[in-house]
């Protein structure tokens, strides 16, 4: 991949958010992290800087780095070959130029198709040269790209598809040394809908921290019998925000639990949901919730 199609919102982030622009460089301390981290919430880019950039492309990842997202929240399907890639769905069909099943094509196949100019054509107002003909990056590609210098938000999509995408999953978390570490902040969190993916991977690395996905059609309840059920193998639960209110936020807290709801673009709903006490929440705008966490910091000094 091109330097230039892999880096193309490293500019748009300046106007963005006047942070720190320098690529790579927000490898910090585990103290540094922690002390950070007081008072605020966990920002994690959904499918990268996802309102800015087309979703799952490096330059999507790389926007969310340049505002300084805390995670780079990664869905993930499997290629004919055995690959796995960035995409959120189970086709090629919406997110580029080609048709047909990841399943049904090889990394070769897919390697050749745009990932970017549908995202121009959607989103005139951010359209950007640059995206075009962006690729399909893989997940190994984007750990080799970032190491330990970024952390990932990884969801196993359509597990019942993709029979060893876990195990290759942790095959490459272990390759990249991204495993947790004693005293460190958590380099990879696993998500999925599917509890026998997460089960599948809690008994073949129980230190990875899973986030169970639940699907609501209505207002969310929560039994404690399904908090203690989750506990067994769960670090946190992730759900749509508009589905729940205080008191279910308050109750997964104390059943001593994550909550991550998605995915939150607007600042209203944003500092509702900090109101309530969430301890982290999946965003395409990264840069509206950098900017509250900032303001929450100030105020609390
Ligand atoms: O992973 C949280 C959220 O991303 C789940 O929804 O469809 O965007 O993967 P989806
Ligand atoms: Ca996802």
């Amino acid at each position: 991949m091109k330097m230039t199609r892999m880096f193309a919102g490293a500019g748009l982030a300046a106007v963005l958010y006047t942070g720190t622009f320098v690529e790579g460089a927000e490898a910090r301390s585990d103290k540094a992290w922690d002390k950070d981290r007081s008072n605020q919430t966990i920002n994690i880019a959904h499918r990268g800087a996802s309102a800015y950039a087309p979703e799952h492309t490096m330059a999507s990842y790389q926007l969310a780095k340049n505002i300084q997202a805390d995670y780079l929240e990664i869905d993930l399907q499997m290629t004919k070959d055995g690959q796995l890639i960035a995409m959120h769905d189970t086709t090629v069909d919406r997110t580029t130029n080609g048709t047909g099943r990841v399943k049904d094509l090889t990394l070769k196949e897919i390697k050749h198709l745009d990932a970017g100019s549908w995202f121009n054509v959607k989103y005139p107002e951010q359209a950007r040269k640059l995206y075009e003909g962006l690729a399909v990056p893989t997940l190994e590609e984007i750990f080799q790209h970032y190491g330990r210098n970024a952390n990932y938000y990884i969801e196993t999509k359509s597990p019942t598809l993709y029979p060893n995408m876990e195990t290759e999953l942790l095959r490459l978390i272990k390759k990249y040394d991204l495993q947790p570490k004693r005293r460190s902040l958590h380099s990879v969190i696993i998500q999925s809908f599917s509890k026998e993916s997460l089960l599948n991977i809690h008994e073949q690395n129980p230190d990875i921290p899973l986030v169970q996905l639940i699907s609501y059609g209505s207002k969310a309840t929560i039994s404690t019998e399904q908090l203690q059920e989750l506990k067994r193998y769960a670090t946190g639960v992730g759900m749509n925000y508009r589905m729940i209110d205080e008191v279910y936020v308050q109750k997964v807290k104390e059943a001593g639990l994550w909550i991550h709801p998605y995915t939150v673009n607007n600042r209203t709903d944003m500092e509702r949901l900090i109101q309530w006490g969430v301890d982290g929440m999946f965003t395409d705008q990264p840069d509206q919730l950098k900017i509250i966490n900032r303001m929450q910091m100030r105020m609390a000094r």
